[in-house]
């Protein structure tokens, strides 16, 4: 368990998953969680499951940057602070560069990267101005890889903008406290990989040294780190939670 007692934290996509795991550690360690999620029912099933005082919901459509813009605004005058924001709500996309239509493309892109941007657009100067505040971002072993497990090319370079924001924006707000850090899960056992087939889940078990897919939790616990003061002097940092699939230098 990490300490996150006195931390508000907020969690996009954090009503299923890895971030639903992401909000069950943070509770675990007495802190508040705040979802952002665009799933109204299953959010209001984690906050039943987890406690009302220990879990706000929003619903939220990260596709529009001013109705993050808005809602942010509200949290800030409903919980006074904002400690740490984690950016893990995405959507895969799974076909091939020549079947991706723009209007596929400019969704991916919204939801996995631009979204991403304006979450951390929305708290970067009260953060700073407070010399304080952590983001981690839910990147994949598919920006590095240029997809193939999983996602295809939007998801691939979605995610390969997460990465490149995730250093700009660390070493922008390093001398003001505010530390950004990303972590790269490979095949996790959630409700975004469940429908997959049989064959396409043994082609992806086949490429993972660890021979099997991650548990939610397995995911969290290294997210959870990057958001806790344990990684007090980590910043700029991309990690591999991917049972060994990339193992770059
Ligand atoms: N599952 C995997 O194998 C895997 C591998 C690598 C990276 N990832 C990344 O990890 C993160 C979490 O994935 P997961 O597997 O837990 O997914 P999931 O599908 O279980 O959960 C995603 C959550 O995001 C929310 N969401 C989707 N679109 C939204 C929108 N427009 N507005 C608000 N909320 C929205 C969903 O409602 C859902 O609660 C994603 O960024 C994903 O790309 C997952």
């Amino acid at each position: 368990m990490i300490d996150f007692s006195n931390k508000n934290v907020i969690v996009t996509g954090g009503a299923s998953g890895i971030g639903k795991a992401v909000v069950e550690g943070i509770v675990a360690g007495g802190g508040h969680a705040i979802i952002f999620d665009i799933n109204e029912e299953s959010e209001r099933q984690v906050q039943k499951e987890l406690g009302k005082d220990k879990v706000s919901i929003y619903k939220v459509n990260l596709m529009d940057t001013e109705e993050i813009a808005k809602t942010i605004e509200r949290v800030y005058s409903e919980l006074k602070n904002i400690d740490v924001v984690i950016n893990n709500a995405g959507i895969v996309s799974t076909k091939p560069f020549e079947e991706i239509d723009q209007k596929e493309w400019d969704k991916v892109i919204a939801i996995n990267l631009t979204s991403v941007y304006a979450m951390t657009h929305a708290v970067f100067a009260k953060m700073k101005a407070a010399g304080n505040g952590r983001i981690v971002n839910i990147a994949s072993v598919a920006a590095k890889r240029g997809g193939g497990l999983l996602g295809t090319s939007a998801y691939a370079a979605s995610k390969a903008g997460v990465i490149g924001l995730t250093k700009a924006v660390a070493r922008e707000g390093a001398a003001y406290g505010v530390a950004c850090n990303a972590v790269c899960p490979s095949y996790t056992l959630t409700p975004m990989t469940a429908l997959m087939d049989d064959a396409k889940k043994e082609k992806i078990l086949s490429t993972i040294p660890l021979k099997r897919g991650a548990d939610p939790k397995e995911i969290a616990n290294v997210i959870l780190f990057y958001a806790s003061d344990l990684a007090s002097f980590v910043t700029g940092e991309i990690s591999d939670v991917d049972g060994g699939v990339t193992m770059d230098g």
